[in-house]
């Protein structure tokens, strides 16, 4: 009798242990900033991964409390909690594998990102790396979307190496948006299938720092230097006319789940990022392809730089002085509010 029961029993039980290890994961996100345009869709998707079994969404404005008992009524997996106030940041930030800094003010129609924006957004992402550095593991990473990131970034850095707690691999620079739109524009323009079409985007996140490498787009697709410039312009100046939301908070998303795919051991993990390189010696942080692994970047790739066109070659020249001043401008923003 006891054999006829037994096989029934064990089977269901082992498929759910392989659904659970199909799924991985198990990683703890906080978003800061997660009341805001680009925070709140962001949340959303983030409560979708199934890579995400706690969420943690922190603001400054009270409103924060409310997304996220909107967001725990979704039944997937990640556990969701709200936290406001500075008293809140340090639990907000306790165990997070990753934490995404969308926090701060967006660009206005009509203002350029590099400069009007420094100064406010420079002082959150002070603060807030600075909250990472006491409260985080140290394993941490560290997503920087707040703009102008061809800043942001070198700021973070700076107060992560302040605290004692800096490692390059683990603070990215999300430009994922760029890549998402030069993916969109593309496919649009040669009438390729959305889905198969990667462009690299190298350089940084400004309208003058972007550099799509459109003679390194998948599948190869031949461009006249008419389309060259049109397709580069449209995609520096995709946000002129005011911050975009939603398709930032896809892009992010996107980006999140790479590296949570990266942190979890899958191979192949390719995507662009604006992080330390030595990939063009005189710029100390460079937007390109980087490998995404158990320790964050594990490679920044920098091969799409070779072979350039010469109006690739040119535009990188030509990007290297405003992507230099805008690294050192984040730089001495930490040393002068020391
Ligand atoms: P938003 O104003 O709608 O939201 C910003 C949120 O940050 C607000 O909820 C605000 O309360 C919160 N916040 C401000 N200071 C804070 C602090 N010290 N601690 C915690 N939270 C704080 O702005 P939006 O549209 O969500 O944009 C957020 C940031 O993302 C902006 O800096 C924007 O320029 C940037 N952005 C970057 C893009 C990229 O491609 N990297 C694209 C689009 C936006």
């Amino acid at each position: 009798h006891s054999f006829t029961l037994r096989p029934r029993v064990p089977r269901p039980r082992a498929a759910c242990r392989v659904i659970v290890a199909q799924a991985g994961g198990g990683y703890k996100v906080a978003i800061l900033g997660a009341a805001g345009g680009v925070g709140q869709p962001l949340s959303l998707l983030a409560k979708m991964s199934p890579l995400v079994s706690a969420l943690h969404l922190y603001d400054i404005a009270a409103d924060v409390e409310g997304v996220a008992a909107d967001l725990s009524h979704c039944n997937t997996p990640a556990r969701v909690s709200g936290f406001t106030g500075e008293d809140e940041l340090a639990g907000c930030l306790s165990g997070a594998d990753v934490v995404v800094v969308a926090a701060g003010v967006p660009r206005k129609p009509g203002m350029t990102r590099e400069d009007d924006r420094f100064g406010a957004n420079a002082g959150v992402v002070r603060e807030l790396v600075a909250a990472v550095a006491d409260h985080a593991p140290p394993g941490a990473l560290v997503h920087v979307i707040s703009d102008p990131v061809d800043s942001t970034v070198p700021v973070a850095a700076e107060v992560l190496k302040h605290k004692g707690a800096y490692d390059p691999r683990r603070l990215l620079g999300v430009t994922a948006l760029d890549v998402v739109r030069a993916n969109a524009f593309v496919a649009a323009r040669k009438g390729l299938p959305l889905a198969d079409v990667d462009v690299p985007v190298v350089g940084g996140h400004a309208a003058a720092t972007i550099l799509p490498l459109l003679s390194k787009a998948r599948p190869k697709a031949a461009f006249t230097d008419d389309e060259v410039e049109e397709l580069t312009a449209r995609v520096r100046d995709a946000g002129a006319g005011g911050s975009a939301t939603l398709s930032m908070a896809y892009a992010a998303a996107r980006f999140l789940e790479a590296s949570l795919r990266g942190l979890d051991g899958h191979g192949d993990v390719y995507e662009c990022a604006y992080v330390q390189s030595q990939v063009v010696p005189e710029l100390p942080f460079f937007a390109c392809r980087v490998r995404l692994g158990r320790d964050g970047v594990e490679e920044v790739m920098g091969s799409e730089l070779r072979a350039l066109t010469d109006y690739e070659a040119r535009a990188l020249e030509a990007l290297k002085p405003t992507l230099k001043a805008s690294i050192d401008k984040g730089v001495a923003y930490v040393q002068q509010h020391q």
